[in-house]
């Protein structure tokens, strides 16, 4: 059997994408194009109304090839299955299994089952108390030169905006035996980049369900793994951020200089009703402390506009924190109410013509940062980790693309020997472009 798996959301969701795929492999079936496969797994994410909106479109969309084959049916996961749960099957009957975070252990399971069992649906929404560690599915000896390794699963932190808490449930952390091991196994397959992934990291290891190990101190064992040379983590929240993993990036080469720390808002207003426990000073303060630890250290963030009762002023504020921070990039959003988050009964809500406007130029500032910063680049050396072969390319183009450390994306030209990927190469950085640099391996 072949199966199509189509991913929306964050870097938790390819994760747990790429596990389960590894371990549909590891059950003997084949990953295929979408005009080849019998079993879709559609994993979603419900932080925002549009990509909710977008998975029921796929699946309207999917029901169209089922004319053709009887046998296809769709597995739903992650956020959207557990928000809307079992009611995805009355309205999409070709969906047969619908499973949440805790539930993708047991996912590859539950598809062979569906698949010797046609008159099956099967719901895996229960939350767990514990991480539900996964079982290992290595069923290639060498893995791409960047893996991914989930660390947590779930936020306790309710930002009064945010549906996360709700459809991945309370935080819980995984052994750290565990992780360490799984960075081994990677390493000795041929992993050299390493991100270790959570809704909220800096409070690794705080919940019931941790074994005592802090984040900074899960830093430095992943960091001595032999074998990986770069490590990265996402995401954080700043009210979390301690002195110890700060000073991880002075003390750690292998943790890399960029780092995604979510502001929200610059307003101390705002941010107060966001229920984000932090304030601008406080923000600020830790942007010095990191810029102290690493003088190089590249800050992306995300920003909400137009949360309820958002002033013109307040979002001035949060222009001004851009640019005082100096973010290299930065995902910006209009508030949108999500079902059952507590802003929704907040007010006033803002009107989406003036969130509109607000975003538009939060989104040129931001630009204009993104260009400055990869400008700087220019008539550096850097070492990239080759990722493959260029998008598009053209004779006498740069033909490799990878990354730096700062996280920027690298185009190269790269005379030989043979095929890069997977291995660093020392380049040249020669042009800026709108969203990567250019340059010539040294
Ligand atoms: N755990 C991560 C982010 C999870 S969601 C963190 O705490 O940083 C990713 C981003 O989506 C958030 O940082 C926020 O900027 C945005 N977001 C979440 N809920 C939203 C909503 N209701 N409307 C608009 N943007 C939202
Ligand atoms: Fe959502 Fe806040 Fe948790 Fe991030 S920390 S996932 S924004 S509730
Ligand atoms: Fe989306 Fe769920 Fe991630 S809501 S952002 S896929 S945790």
């Amino acid at each position: 059997m072949k199966f199509h798996v189509i991913t929306f959301g964050c870097q938790m969701n390819v994760g747990d994408s790429d596990w389960l795929s590894r371990s549909l492999v590891a059950q003997g079936l084949t990953p295929a194009p979408e005009n080849e496969a019998d079993i879709f797994v559609v994993n979603t994410c419900s932080v925002r109304e549009k990509p909710e909106l977008k998975v029921y479109s796929i699946l309207g969309r999917l029901a169209e090839y089922a004319l053709e084959k009887p046998d296809l049916f769709i597995a739903v996961g992650g956020c959207v299955a557990q928000q809307i749960g079992t009611k995805l099957w009355q309205r999409f009957p070709l969906v047969r299994l619908v499973f949440g975070a805790d539930g993708l252990a047991a996912a590859p399971q539950a598809i062979l089952r569906l698949i010797t069992e046609p008159g099956l649906r099967i719901s895996l929404l229960d939350f767990t108390d514990t991480y539900p560690e996964r079982q290992a599915a290595w069923p290639e000896e060498t893995v791409p030169a960047q893996a991914f390794v989930t660390i947590m699963q779930g936020c306790d932190n309710f930002c009064a905006y945010c549906i996360v808490p709700f459809v991945r449930g309370r935080q819980k952390s995984r052994q750290s035996a565990d992780v360490v091991a799984e960075c081994r196994e990677l390493a000795a397959r041929g992993a050299r980049e390493i991100t270790l992934l959570g809704q909220n990291v800096n409070s690794y290891g705080l919940d019931a369900s941790g074994d005592g190990v802090s984040f900074a101190t899960l830093l430095h064992r992943v960091a001595a793994v032999e074998g990986i040379a770069r490590l990265r983590f996402t995401t954080s929240h700043p009210k979390d951020l301690s002195p110890e993993v700060i000073a991880a990036f002075a003390e750690l080469p292998a943790l890399c200089p960029s780092l995604h720390l979510p502001l929200q808002s610059g307003s101390d207003a705002v941010l107060r009703r966001m229920g984000r426990k932090y304030d601008a000073a406080r923000y600020l303060r830790l942007v010095e402390d990191l810029k102290k630890a690493r003088p190089d250290i590249s800050l992306s963030t995300d920003i909400i506009v137009g949360f309820p009762g958002e002033t013109e002023e307040d979002f001035q504020q949060t222009m001004d924190m851009v640019r005082t921070v100096g973010f290299e990039s930065g995902f910006s959003f209009m508030y949108n109410d999500r079902p059952g988050v507590a802003a929704t009964r907040f007010a006033p809500k803002i009107p989406v013509e003036i969130k509109a406007e607000r975003l538009a130029r939060l989104q040129v500032l931001l630009d204009d940062l993104h260009t400055a910063a990869l400008a700087a680049r220019v008539g550096t050396r850097t070492e990239v980790l080759v990722e493959g072969a260029s998008r598009k390319p053209k004779p006498g183009r740069p033909s490799w693309r990878g990354r730096e450390p700062g996280n920027r994306v690298v185009d190269f030209e790269y005379a030989g020997p043979g095929d890069p990927t997977g291995t660093f190469v020392t380049v040249d950085i020669l042009e800026a472009k709108k969203h990567s640099l250019r340059g010539k391996a040294v």
